[in-house]
């Protein structure tokens, strides 16, 4: 007999199972509680649920610990390539050598886009936010490629995955260029998934790139330490969209929404911008650190602080020797990085970061090294969606496989009770920040 929890409420007690995860990951399983009691559970941001159960991605927080089908982080980023690492989230295992090679074949068998994808990018104002035009993108992919959309066997899934995780960097470098108003460059099928990608997003038509193998290399890393993260927000969300039987490029578009956001992976950009704000302010590291740390000033560090790791980040171990290593192979000193190691510094030694156990993360380093192999700062995200990209397919095979129930959440309503439907001319008017009295005037509503 498997263990049990009890749950005493209003009066009744209830016994709930005990599920233990293989890394002896403690849940209690509240599924059928409400059909039992009425009763559900309120979980705000979900800091405390466990949405599903996962074979992809293991994250200990406490120990910092990140491993991906039970391979730590570290190995992976010292030994294995982005298609590789996106391989065994997809299918579970490290591919063989023939695997491998079939798996490459694929990314070039689909790296181009249809010729009437390219017309879309005429569309998009030239300074429209690339992972707008990411997102629209690979949901009009599937315009092009009827069958992702029923998906009706293995066969289907095995191209549609490749399709979207190869067309994805054609679409990103494409974007790309549509916001600098260069024309788009083709994808050259003699190069490998990064240097395609560098090459369709800094060649131009009379000076052909040449992909630097030390550039190439920072991008894998880069790609294989995003590559995948559990329950985050976005792969969340790609699961919570999957669970309605949505095909894998709506769900994974609906992922590069989530991603957008600075707390989540528009915090690489936003930590660029905060070094910048800091330089350009002439303020100390001291000063921001007090400023950050002021509440009124609504400033957080940016780059710092998980919802899991309340220790140093593996990710950010790794990136931070990377990007010693990266600058310095190309020979490039920037002032950013030094204003970074002493920005955590004073963080990590201050008392309100180390109660809160707040360390670097991911989106900490990432964004001297982008910069470092000339990633302009608006792309930072997309280049989070490409690497995120194996994990929200190898998630949404799970929902499709398991043939999940529809995500539904519940809600505690804290609305008002029953009332009367009020003729319009007997309503007061109610402040509405934005709408009512003076901004109404302004917005055209006299
Ligand atoms: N700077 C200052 N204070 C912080 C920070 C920060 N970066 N992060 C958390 N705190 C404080 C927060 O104000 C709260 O204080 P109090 O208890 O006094 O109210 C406390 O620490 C707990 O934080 P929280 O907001 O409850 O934590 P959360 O789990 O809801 O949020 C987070 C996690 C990553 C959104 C948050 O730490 C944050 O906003 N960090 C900055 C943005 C960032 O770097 N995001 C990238 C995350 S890693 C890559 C990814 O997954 O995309």
């Amino acid at each position: 007999m498997s263990e049990m929890a009890t749950l005493q409420v209003q009066g009744k007690t209830y016994n709930l199972p005990v599920v233990v995860g293989t890394e002896n990951e403690v849940a209690v399983d509240i599924s059928k509680l409400r059909a039992e009691s009425g009763v559900i559970t309120l979980d705000d941001g979900y800091s405390n649920t466990g949405s599903c159960r996962s074979t992809i991605t293991f994250i200990d927080g406490e120990r910092g610990i990140l491993r991906y089908r039970g391979i730590p982080i570290e190995q992976l980023a010292e030994h294995s390539t982005f298609l590789e690492t996106a391989w065994l989230l997809i299918y579970g295992e490290l591919p063989t050598a023939e695997q491998l090679q079939c798996w490459s074949h694929r990314m070039t068998q689909y790296e181009m886009l249809h010729e009437g994808l390219y017309k879309h990018y005429d569309g998009f104002p030239s300074q429209g936010h690339p992972m707008a035009i990411l997102s629209a993108m690979i949901n009009a992919t599937s315009c092009y490629n009827p069958d992702v959309i029923k998906m009706e066997s293995a066969e289907t899934f095995q191209s549609a995955a490749a399709r979207l995780l190869s067309k994805t960097r054609t679409i990103a470098a494409a974007a790309y260029k549509t916001s600098i108003g260069q024309p788009l460059i083709y994808p050259k099928p003699e190069y490998d998934y990064c240097s395609n990608f560098l090459h369709m997003m800094f060649s131009i038509p009379f000076k052909e790139y040449e992909p630097d193998p030390d550039i190439v290399n920072a991008l894998q890393l880069i790609f294989v330490l995003h590559a995948d993260h559990e329950q985050n927000c976005s792969t969340s969300t790609v699961r919570m969209v999957a669970s309605s039987g949505a095909n894998l490029f709506a769900s994974c578009a609906a992922g590069v929404c989530a991603l957008w956001g600075p707390l989540h992976g528009g915090a690489n950009a936003a930590v660029i911008e905060m070094l910048k704000y800091i330089q350009d302010s002439g303020m100390s590291v001291k000063e921001y650190v007090a400023k950050v740390k002021d509440k009124t000033s609504h400033i957080k560090l940016m780059g710092f602080g998980h919802r899991v790791y309340k220790n140093y980040d593996p990710r950010a171990r790794i990136i931070k020797a990377a990007a010693d290593r990266v600058l310095n192979k190309l020979q490039i000193h920037d002032p950013m990085l030094d204003l970074a190691r002493a920005l955590e510094e004073a963080a990590l030694s201050d008392d309100y970061f180390k109660e809160k156990k707040l360390y670097p993360n991911v989106d900490f380093y990432s964004g001297i090294i982008m910069k470092a192999i000339g990633i302009p700062v608006e792309m930072f995200t997309v280049m989070f969606a490409i690497g995120r990209m194996p994990g929200w397919i190898a998630n949404w095979k799970e929902v499709w496989e398991g043939g999940a129930r529809i995500y539904r959440p519940r809600q505690v309503y804290v609305g008002p009770t029953e009332r009367e439907y009020m003729p319009i001319g007997q309503r007061k008017e109610m402040h509405i920040p934005g709408i009512s009295g003076e901004a109404a005037m302004r917005g055209g509503c006299q």
